[in-house]
């Protein structure tokens, strides 16, 4: 496995930034409750998509037993280690933001699963390059922070055998303009919005054998048979 980070562009490199700070934030959403109740309200609507977008993973891809997975933006780890318990023979974990892989590293000790079963990189998943093809691909919660999804997606497809899962974050949400503004005059982070129209194009020009799109509160869910 090699990875080349090193040329990353400006958005990339804040995109990275900002989650190596905020690692364990993010990742609370899949534990507690925010602590206040203002905060309470404002995470209630990204953690709603949060966990239906890891019910809908699991739904489509089934049965994961003897698999081989690549999680890309693995965060920290959630769905690797789920896939890890639930039987896949090999998940590779990759994130360019170093305090999302400790943590990632840090839930598969606490879950006891093997570091041959379930290894975590640290590099851009667009640029890290494996021996071996993968049985499934997911990217959930990234493409809203990469300028050129159909270009990732042109890059990652061919490392993937049988099917993909993505996220994107649709456009027209009513938190789709205070998400944007926050995160670009606070966070430095640019974010990316798709209407179902510019995602349905985007998935007819990769000339998929088959793909749909799942509603899961603000985001797309697109499953892609490359
Ligand atoms: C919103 S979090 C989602 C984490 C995880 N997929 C989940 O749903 O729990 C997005 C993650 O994608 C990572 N990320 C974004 N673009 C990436 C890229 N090009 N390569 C690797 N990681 C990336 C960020 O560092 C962050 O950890």
């Amino acid at each position: 496995m090699t990875n080349a980070d090193s040329g990353a562009a400006q958005p990339a490199l804040d995109t990275r930034r900002h989650f190596h700070e905020i690692a364990s934030e993010f990742d609370d959403l899949y534990e507690s409750e925010s602590r206040t109740s203002l905060r309470r309200w404002s995470d209630s609507m990204l953690r709603a998509s949060v966990y239906r977008r890891f019910e809908l993973v699991f739904e489509q891809l089934g049965d994961l037993d003897g698999k081989s997975i690549l999680d890309m933006g693995c965060g920290g780890g959630r769905y690797a280690v789920t896939m890890g318990k639930l039987g896949a023979r090999r998940v590779v974990g990759v994130d360019f933001a170093r305090n999302m892989i400790e943590l990632a590293v840090a839930l598969r000790s606490k879950e006891g699963i093997g570091e041959d079963r379930v290894s975590f990189v640290c590099g851009d998943a667009a640029e890290t390059d494996f021996d071996e093809p993968f049985d499934y691909g997911i990217a959930m919660g990234v493409l809203d922070y990469v300028e050129d999804a159909e270009g990732f997606l042109r890059v990652v497809l061919p490392k993937i055998t049988t099917r993909m899962v993505a996220s994107f974050p649709v456009k027209w949400s009513i938190w789709t303009p205070q998400r944007k503004i926050r995160y670009r005059l606070f966070k430095n982070c640019p974010l990316y919005f798709y209407s179902r129209a510019r995602l349905e194009s985007i998935l007819g020009g990769l000339g998929l054998r088959s793909w749909k799109i799942h509603p899961a509160h603000r985001d797309f869910v697109a499953v892609m048979e490359p």
